[in-house]
């Protein structure tokens, strides 16, 4: 439960606030044994890109615990607990075998999947290779990712295939992964907060995204059976645009394109990229993405051509893209303001308005999944069913002449954004 702080109802009160209460753990903390690590535990999540695994073995950290990940010599993935099983040496020093990796202190060798093939070393008559195993975890490499399942082994679902991957007239590739040095859960939070995109990517830091992105827009939320989105609707000339980005339980977030200008009529157009926000330990987080690019000549809108190069990073995201710390004052972006929210946002210190339906909305659904864990069931989000899982996110520009009076038109793109959640929700029934 959240401890508040006291609500400050007179000038100069800073006083009052010397407690300051802490972090709500149930949400946030994701350690091994925590009830939202072991939520999150239940599904896959990725870990690295494919390229990463090369001649050499990459030491990570993934909720909280230290792994190692590699290529064997047979072409096959491992990814096991980073700490030799005989006296704990870092695997990230290990030789790689044609099965598995070797630790590089006295050679004991490990496969994939966790056998101990070989304890030089022991007597011949040892059997202890035979009995013991090092800790594996199952992965699945798709489309240039690594993903991983942390949890249960009885309980793993399926490797979830979303129809976002399998669209036509789109190829996918492997973003980029980048760092943040805070809690994964405020991160999550900003693809569910869509007044930033108009304050902090436009009014603040001039245009940072297209100028349309600039007007506020009607905001609305919706559940969707895999997580929620939010609706932005807004006018441009005489189209209606309604832009939905969505959050895939626990941590996927698909973006619609942020090239969208609204000025072209055109239907579901899914997103730009699909976005894991995997914790790293509870206090830092990896952003691991693909990118999905149009291939038609006349597709609507059209990838800009800098989106097809990994190298080439969204702007308004990393501190890097400031020379300056006075630079970064002035035209912050969001790694300004989501690390600066605390190390772990004290959800006791907020206070919550209008625009925060959509937090609100969210931490709901995730306690909702916590709660469905503790007690031995599927979290909503797993699917384990074998079709591709229907998902939201896309921008929709309907022509819709402009109404006579404000009042008029500020209804009129509030039922635009509602139909068009509803038309969609119906599809992915
Ligand atoms: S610590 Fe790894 S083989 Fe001895
Ligand atoms: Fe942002």
């Amino acid at each position: 439960m959240t401890t508040r702080a006291p609500f400050l109802s007179q000038t100069y009160a800073g006083y009052e606030h010397r407690d300051v209460p802490p972090e709500d753990t149930s949400l946030t903390h994701i350690g091994p044994g925590t009830p939202c690590g072991e939520y999150m535990r239940r599904f896959w999540h990725p870990v690295t890109f494919s390229d990463d695994l090369k001649d050499l073995p990459v030491s990570l950290k993934i909720l909280g615990e230290e792994l190692v990940a590699f290529r064997d010599k047979s072409g096959n993935v491992g990814l096991l607990e980073l700490h030799c099983p005989h006296r704990g040496t870092s695997l990230e020093f290990g030789i790689l075998c044609d099965h598995g990796i070797r630790c590089c202190y006295h050679g004991w060798q490990m496969d994939v999947d966790g056998r101990i093939l070989d304890t030089p070393g022991e007597p011949g008559d040892s059997t202890l290779k035979d009995r013991l195993y090092h800790g594996a975890y199952p992965v699945q490499e798709y489309n240039g990712i690594v993903f991983a399942y942390l949890g249960p082994p009885d309980l793993m679902p399926p490797f979830p295939i979303f129809d976002s991957y399998e669209r036509p007239g789109f190829r996918m590739i492997p973003g980029r992964k980048y760092f943040y040095p805070c809690n994964w859960l405020q991160i999550l939070e900003n693809a569910m907060d869509p007044s930033h995109t108009a304050f902090l990517h436009t009014i603040v830091a001039g245009s940072q995204f297209t100028d349309e992105f600039g007007v506020l827009p009607e905001l609305d939320y919706a559940e969707t059976p895999v997580g929620m989105v939010y609706t932005a609707a807004r006018r441009v000339g005489d189209n209606v645009w309604v832009r939905m980005v969505e959050t895939v339980l626990p941590n996927l977030q698909q973006v619609a394109p942020i090239w969208e200008t609204g000025q072209y009529p055109h239907g579901f157009g899914g997103p730009m990229m699909s976005r894991w926000i995997v914790p790293i330990d509870d206090t830092n987080t990896m952003f691991i993405e693909f990118r999905h690019i149009a291939e038609a000549e006349d597709a609507m809108p059209k990838t800009p051509p800098w989106w097809g190069d990994r190298n080439v990073m969204l702007p308004a995201q990393l501190p890097e893209d400031h020379e300056t710390y006075q630079d970064r004052q002035r035209r912050p972006g969001d790694y300004d303001a989501q690390v600066t929210q605390r190390p772990i946002a004290v959800h006791g210190l907020e206070h919550l308005g209008a625009t925060d339906r959509g937090i609100i909305m969210f931490r709901r659904r995730l306690r909702k999944g916590i709660e469905a864990t503790a007690q031995g069931h599927d979290p909503e989000g797993i699917s384990r069913e074998e079709r591709p899982i229907t998902t939201y996110c896309n921008d929709s520009v309907v022509p819709v002449p402009q109404a006579s009076d404000p009042a008029e038109e500020t209804r009129l793109l509030q039922e635009m954004a509602r139909k068009l959640v509803s038309e969609y929700l119906a599809r992915g029934l």
